[in-house]
């Protein structure tokens, strides 16, 4: 989920550099992307892999012509590196790219032609394929794939119900995923995005959302969401539950179950001529009443073909207020719920996302559409999971 109020801006002109083992994600990639077939995926030591700076940023960003500078983590490193770079000793791929301002991947799949090109063919297709400031209003075909994305990612979600107990680390999760995703012809969405590297993100206990999977196993006891965003034929469904490791505490389950009924009871204020502000009062006012806080500093978001659109879904507010909902409106529900303060403060690593006062936290995410007459809810669980059930009584 995004910030709630800023958008960040990538350089123009970028070179990444990530590890081999994508080699399966980028062989995916060029296979679903035409435009992406044409870079080089050169294996490139220019920069030895102990310069290349925090372990958890295994890839950089390089402005081109930059020599020392990158924005993944604030390492500096010695030589700009050249597109194709060769050589063959490190386990770092290079590969050249376009600059996107605004969205994921556009790096890698040279979705925003420079303006100085004019319109090419490849600008007409893709013309919605950047935020334009407006929130976009979809047809039928769009929610067929939405169905169709959405379903893939609850089915995921279910898959890894099993795998996850005490001893396994989120690391195997996000395995999980990405073979999953690799197997079912989808895309993980979080993969490269905005210099994150894993294929789910892997929130435990207090931590809010975007928790880095690891090798840490968890431990009985715990309580986990995993937030799985996978891109089928172009279109993204994102979607998170909360698992129980084990036996959880009590209060545990309460949260996680305020936490889902807060979601469902936001989804289902959604209608066509309500707002965005029906939404998050809906919520709060629920969670207010159990005596926990809605986290106030991330939002669920538009999507479609973008991760991330217009408009914020703000999980707090007023009926009434906020933009209007029109049918054909695509976005997330995604409330995170903590026991204690709403406030978060994010880690050094740039994204884990932990309540200050380490209270637990818990969170639910659906994507819908606005229907014509109320809300589709794309990643239902076919299996009904959607929620935990727990072995505690
Ligand atoms: N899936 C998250 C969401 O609900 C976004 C994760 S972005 C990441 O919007 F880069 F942190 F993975
Ligand atoms: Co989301
Ligand atoms: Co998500």
């Amino acid at each position: 989920m995004p910030v709630t109020s800023s958008v960040g801006k990538r350089p123009e002109g970028v070179l990444l550099l990530f590890e081999a083992r994508f080699d399966r994600f980028f062989n995916a990639l060029a296979r679903n992307q035409e435009e992406f077939k044409h870079l080089p995926a050169t294996p490139c030591a220019s920069i030895p892999a102990h310069k290349i700076g925090s372990p958890a940023l295994p890839y950089l960003y390089l402005r081109r012509g930059c020599p020392a500078s990158h924005d993944a983590g604030g390492a500096r490193v010695g030589a700009a590196l050249a597109p194709g770079t060769a050589c063959g000793h490190s386990p770092m791929v290079a590969v050249a790219a376009k600059a996107c301002a605004t969205c994921r991947f556009a790096y890698i799949r040279d979705r925003h032609s420079p303006q100085t090109n004019g319109m090419t063919y490849i600008d007409a297709a893709v013309a919605p394929l950047r935020k334009t400031g407006q929130i976009k209003i979809y047809g039928d075909n769009a929610f067929a794939a939405m169905r169709k994305a959405g379903r893939l990612v609850a089915e995921c979600l279910d898959m890894l119900g099993p795998e996850i107990a005490p001893g396994a680390p989120t690391s195997r999760i996000d395995q999980l995923v990405f073979e999953f995703a690799m197997d079912h012809g989808a895309l993980p969405a979080t993969l490269m995005y905005r210099g994150y590297t894993k294929s789910t993100c892997t929130s435990v206990n207090h931590v809010v959302c975007h928790g880095i999977p690891n090798e840490k196993p968890l431990k009985d006891g715990d309580i986990v969401n995993v937030d799985v965003t996978l891109i089928v034929d172009g279109w993204h469904g994102d979607s998170s539950r909360m698992y129980g490791v084990g036996t959880i505490p009590r209060r545990a389950e309460r949260l996680i179950e305020v936490t889902y009924e807060a979601m469902m009871r936001g989804i289902a204020a959604i209608r066509p001529g309500g707002t965005a502000g029906d939404i998050g009062e809906a919520i709060e006012t629920f969670v207010k009443q159990h005596n926990m806080s809605v986290v106030r500093d991330f939002c669920g978001h538009g999507l479609g073909r973008l991760f991330h659109d217009e408009p914020n879904i703000v999980h707090v507010g007023r009926s009434g207020e906020g933009i209007t909902l029109k049918p054909g409106m695509l976005f997330t529900v995604e409330p995170m719920i903590n026991l204690g303060r709403p406030h978060v403060k994010v880690l050094s690593d740039g994204w884990t996302a932990v309540t200050r006062d380490r209270s637990l936290s818990a969170q639910f995410e659906h994507t819908v559409g606005v229907t014509e007459t109320g809300v589709e809810i794309f990643t239902l669980s076919p299996k009904g999971l959607d929620k935990p059930h727990y072995e505690s009584a």
